[in-house]
């Protein structure tokens, strides 16, 4: 993802958020979310967009203008995998007449996991797919793979960024026609990167039966959390039972702030992250995606990513904090509450083998 700071600013952006009467000026464009105003439709069937003449847009969801005037318009896609059918996706329809769904994969024995990408991605990406074969090799587990490319492929960052609520509302239709379609017993775990980690939140909270977890790697923050949406506009720890959130680009690309209910910050959770050479471009992004390589490698590497409960980098990094270790990624603790801090190595295994206070 390009880094949003280096984007050419072509003119100001106003997010007008109606319940509090609030401009922020951004880049680019004129955005409005209002929907108090509007009925519940709005931000999931359809949008307005202001653009740089202050020419309202209908953006429907459901029809495309005659005139897209540059903007990519397209639904999300579910991609269902499972031990039956590792190589093959099964793609899944949601019948919105009766908020059923039918698939042949689909086991309601087995846990629910489902990964999204952020900004200028997809599902074909390497650590979308690398995470999708690791969990299916440690367990047996439906694998829904979110694919909302033909939204995040708009270069106007602030167009994928409002509609992430609209896929959000989509996964959490779709996961309540599993509900209503089986007998599903078992947990859901919703694991977005940047952009993606938004689109969980919005899925968690539009849900009517809590989300059990939601992994958070490196959650966007322009538009998220500069300027501050709040709760119900960004992923927090209002939208699972337990949210764990992994800084790399902290206050950058990603969220500089505690949003979950455990936070981790490996290596100070900001960019540069150890590896990640180059121009501040290049390593921001790298940074950034840095949160997925984490969260890939604590799937089935044996070495543990131990993270010390402590006040703040400071601290931990003159070895102030060396007790009471808590895991990070995949095995987190789903009881655990706090913010974590912790070294990596600068290439993989990043994981450091660290025996001290365990
Ligand atoms: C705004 O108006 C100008 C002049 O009419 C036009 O050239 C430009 O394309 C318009 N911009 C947009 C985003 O519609
Ligand atoms: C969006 O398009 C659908 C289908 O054409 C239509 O039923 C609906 O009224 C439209 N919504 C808005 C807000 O224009
Ligand atoms: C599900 O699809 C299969 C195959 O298309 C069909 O035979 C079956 O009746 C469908 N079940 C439901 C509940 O719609
Ligand atoms: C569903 O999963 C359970 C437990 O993981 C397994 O025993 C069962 O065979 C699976 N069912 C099908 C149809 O694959
Ligand atoms: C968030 O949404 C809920 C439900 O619509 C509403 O009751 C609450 O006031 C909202 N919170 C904020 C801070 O807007
Ligand atoms: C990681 O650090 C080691 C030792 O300092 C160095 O040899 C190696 O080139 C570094 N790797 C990367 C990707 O920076």
């Amino acid at each position: 993802m390009a880094p949003y700071r280096h984007q050419p600013h072509q003119g100001l952006i106003y997010l007008r958020l109606c319940n509090n009467q609030k401009y922020f000026s951004v880049v680019c464009s004129t955005l409005m979310i209002c929907e108090a105003d509007y009925g519940p439709d709005y931000g999931n069937e359809w949008l307005y967009f202001v653009d740089d003449n202050g020419t309202t847009h209908v953006m429907n969801f459901s029809s495309l203008p005659p005139e897209s005037r540059g903007l990519i318009y397209g639904k999300p896609h579910f991609y269902l995998y499972t031990r039956q059918n590792l190589n093959e996706a099964e793609e899944l329809f949601v019948n919105y007449q009766n908020d059923h769904i039918n698939s042949t994969y689909f086991n309601e024995s087995n846990d629910v996991k489902a990964i999204t990408h952020g900004w200028l991605s997809n599902t074909r990406t390497s650590w979308v797919q690398n995470i999708k074969d690791r969990l299916l090799q440690v367990a047996d587990l439906n694998v829904i793979l979110v694919d909302w490319g033909d939204l995040a492929a708009n270069p106007l960052y602030p167009w994928p960024a409002l509609c992430t609520r609209y896929v959000g509302r989509r996964l959490s239709k779709l996961l309540e026609a599993f509900r209503n379609s089986y007998q599903v017993r078992s947990s859901t775990h919703l694991i977005g990167h940047s952009l993606g980690a938004h689109v969980m939140g919005y899925a968690g909270m539009f849900s009517k039966e809590q989300v059990f977890r939601i992994t958070g790697l490196d959650p966007a923050r322009p538009l998220f959390e500069l300027p501050n949406m709040g709760p119900n506009f960004s992923l927090d720890k209002s939208d699972a039972n337990f949210v764990d959130i992994i800084h790399t680009c902290g206050g950058s690309l990603g969220y500089e702030n505690s949003h979950g209910h455990a936070d981790f910050y490996p290596n100070e959770g900001q960019s540069v992250q150890p590896g990640c050479k180059g121009s501040m471009r290049y390593t921001d992004s790298c940074s950034h995606g840095r949160a997925c390589e984490f969260f890939y490698e604590s799937i089935h590497s044996g070495i543990k990513f131990n993270s010390y409960p402590c006040e703040n980098w400071e601290r931990f990094d003159r070895s102030e904090c060396r007790t009471n270790p808590t895991l990070m990624g995949y095995p987190a603790d789903v009881e655990t509450f706090g913010d974590f801090f912790l070294h990596t190595k600068n290439e993989s295994i990043y994981a450091i083998d660290d025996d001290e206070g365990s």
